[in-house]
Order: structure tokens, then C-alpha cells, then sequence
């Protein structure tokens, strides 16, 4: 993380720099106030300062007051001479986040540097969750909207496809519309499912029932990428889910599956269902290619995928298309029914994700 260091007292400058270098922090120095006020509104500012009170130019307290009036978000720590608590609450009030007297023992630096840091970390967190989410329903209402438009050209040509006095090259042509509009039609779907889904409608569902449904949907896929299937379904309770919701969710597992095992000597899945720890579980598991331990959270993020263009021509992923939603929203659906989705895999053998669901 980047911290900037503004004192005009260039052997402060140089201690600060080495110790807080020596935490790891980046550190940015300023030799007075405009300097540092220079830096701060860079197009790429450090998120924390530590700011003298008294420097040349403008003081650390006028930085603070700025920065608030400006709304900018760096986290503010006054070193300073002074000592007396209400020097303190003026700073406070002013727009300084924390207030230090000098000489500060570098390990309370240290340790007020953490809280800056993890301050600056939350409310990092905090704003990508709602821009994704601010994306995820604006992406999700243009694929809407693209879905009616792209649905009158499928129809229409299916239905022009139907006439048999059709010439070859424009039987040709519209066959290519159809293919288009089709892949259209599958990714916009996608794209909308990114949006959560505030109107589910739940209902007791036999999951067993909705797995076989699921393998039904998948089945043209294995039968051609000759890909045995083995289910091993418990007798388990129902539960209350938005049965199209989980469905979605079984059918994406089962197609990452089958596209795992396109390079796969053994092509197999295995699909469980069960109860443990009061939780109903689905298992889904294949013998494909697997996925490395540092990849294993970055797949559940939007857009995240090593498919099609974003493949190596060596991957086996290469020539299949991805979009690399499929997980995020399937993680999305299952934390919406109060479950989660879990991921165990080991490259070259294969993975297993679980859905868990809890007991209606
Ligand atoms: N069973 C699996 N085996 C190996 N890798 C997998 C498996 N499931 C997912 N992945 C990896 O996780 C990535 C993200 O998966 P996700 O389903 O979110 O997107 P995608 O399949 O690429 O695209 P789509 O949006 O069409 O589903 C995949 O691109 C792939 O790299
Ligand atoms: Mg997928």
C-alpha cells in the first residue's frame, strides 16, 4: 500500500521512510505541505499520509481539511509537536483521521498504520461490491433488452429455415443467422443472470428430481464427448428452493465438468446428493483437467474465465467459448437460498464442486 510521508525535517523523512519501507509499505515523500498536497491528488495518490502538523507550504491540518472539503478518501494520520487534547480534537475535527504525538515509538506507528490500512482495505471492499453490483444489474438489463430484440430474428429465421423451396446459398446464409442468434440468445442469458435474482420463488423441491432434470439437459453433451455419468443420489428431504434457480446451477457445474474432460483420458462425472451436518449437499465431480490452488476463489469472480479467447492454444479450454460467469452467479443463487458453493480440486486428477443447501 502506498503511504506518503510529508515533513519538512528531512531526518524524520529519512526514518520514516526506512521503517515504514521496512513494513512493506510504498512510501512517497514530501518536503512541505504543497508538495504533498501535489501528490495527493495525483492519478495515482497514496491511500494513507502521514502528515506534519507545522511544514512550509500548507500545514498537515490544512491537508486534512482540504482533503475532506475535496472528498478525498486518503486515511489521515497527524504526527505532530504537539500534545494537548484539544490540538487533538481540532485535528480530529478538521478532517485528520488519527492524531500522534512526536517522537512516536515505532511500533505504535506500526500498529496505527494497520488500522489505517485495514480501514482503507474495507472501504476498498465495500466499493467494488457495489460497483460489481451496480454492473451486474446494468449489464443485466441491456442483455434484457437485447434478449427481445435478438428473439423476432431466431424466430424468423427457424421459420424462413422451415420453407423447403430455399436456394442452397440462402439456406446457407440463414442457417448462419439462426447459429448467431442462437449463441446470442445463450450468452445474453448468461449475461443476465448476473443480476440477483430478488424475486425467487420458492417451493419444496425434490433435489434428486431436479439432478436427473439437469442431467437430461446435459445429456446430448456427454453422449457425444463420450463422457460417462455415475449418479449416487440419497434418499434425502425436500427443500425450499427456486427450483429454476438451482437448476441453472447443477446444469453450469455439469457443463464446466464436461468441459474439463476435454482433454481427459478417463472422462467421467460423479453426481451426490446427500445430507451432513444438517445440510443437503449435491456433488458434483469429474476427472478433468483441475485447477490450480491459486486460482481456486478467482474462479467464482465475475468474468473470470480461461476459455475461448482467454485460453492458452495449448489449453485444453481453447476451443470452447466462456464468459466466466456460470460460477459467479451460480455462487450468487446458492447464498441467496442461505448455502454456498464449495470447490476441492487437484490439477490433472480433477475437481469437485459442492452446493450446499439447508434443510427447509
Ligand atoms: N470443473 C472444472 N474443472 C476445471 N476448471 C474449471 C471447472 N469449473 C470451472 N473451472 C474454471 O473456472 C473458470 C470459471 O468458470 P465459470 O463457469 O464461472 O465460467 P466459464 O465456464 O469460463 O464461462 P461461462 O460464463 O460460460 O460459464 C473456468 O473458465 C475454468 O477455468
Ligand atoms: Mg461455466
Amino acid at each position: 500500500m502506498k503511504v506518503l510521508v510529508a515533513d519538512d525535517d528531512i531526518i524524520v523523512r529519512k526514518l520514516l521512510n526506512k521503517l515504514l519501507s521496512s513494513w512493506g509499505y510504498q512510501v512517497v515523500l514530501a518536503a512541505d505541505g504543497d508538495e504533498a498536497w501535489k501528490v495527493l491528488n495525483d492519478s495515482d495518490p497514496p491511500q494513507i499520509a502521514v502528515l506534519d502538523w507545522v511544514m512550509s507550504g500548507k500545514t498537515g491540518i490544512e491537508i486534512c481539511a482540504e482533503c475532506q472539503k475535496a472528498g478525498l478518501s486518503v486515511y489521515r494520520i497527524l504526527l505532530t509537536a504537539k500534545e494537548k487534547d484539544e490540538e487533538m480534537m481540532y485535528a480530529l475535527d478538521q478532517g485528520a483521521h488519527d492524531f500522534k504525538s512526536k517522537p512516536i515509538k515505532p511500533e505504535i506507528l506500526k500498529s496505527r498504520l494497520a488500522v489505517g490500512k485495514r480501514l482503507v482495505e474495507a472501504i476498498q471492499d465495500t466499493m467494488r461490491a457495489e460497483r460489481l453490483a451496480a454492473v451486474g444489474s446494468l449489464v443485466a438489463g441491456v442483455a434484457h433488452h437485447f434478449n427481445n430484440l435478438n428473439l423476432p430474428v431466431l424466430m424468423y429465421a427457424s421459420s424462413i429455415l422451415k420453407k423447403t423451396d430455399l436456394d442452397t446459398k440462402t439456406r446457407k446464409k440463414v442457417e448462419k443467422i439462426e447459429k448467431a442468434a442462437i449463441e446470442a440468445g445463450d450468452l445474453t442469458e448468461k449475461l443476465m443472470s448476473i443480476a440477483s435474482n430478488k424475486h425467487q420463488k420458492k417451493e419444496l423441491a425434490d433435489l434428486n428430481h431436479l439432478t436427473n432434470d439437469a442431467i437430461e439437459i446435459n445429456s446430448i453433451t456427454f453422449d457425444k464427448d463420450e463422457i460417462s455419468v455415475r449418479t449416487d443420489l440419497k434418499s434425502i428431504p425436500k427443500v425450499l428452493i427456486d427450483i429454476n434457480d438451482i437448476r441453472h446451477v447443477v446444469v453450469n457445474l455439469l457443463g464446466n465438468a464436461c468441459h474439463a474432460l476435454i482433454a481427459s483420458p478417463e472422462k467421467k462425472i460423479i453426481i451426490k446428493t446427500g445430507m451432513e451436518n444438517n445440510q443437503l449437499y449435491l456433488q458434483v465431480t469429474d476427472t478433468g483437467c483441475g485447477i490450480a490452488a491459486n486460482k481456486l476463489q478467482k474462479i467464482f469472480s465475475p468474468f473470470y474465465s480461461e476459455k475461448g479467447e482467454f485460453a492458452e492454444p495449448e489449453s485444453p479450454f481453447y476451443k470452447v467459448k466462456g464468459v466466466g460467469i456460470g460460477l459467479y452467479a451460480s455462487k450468487n443463487i446458492a447464498t441467496d437460498h442461505g448455502g454456498d458453493i464449495t470447490v476441492k480440486s487437484q490439477v490433472g486428477h480433477g475437481s469437485t464442486f459442492t452446493l450446499w443447501l439447508p434443510v427447509a
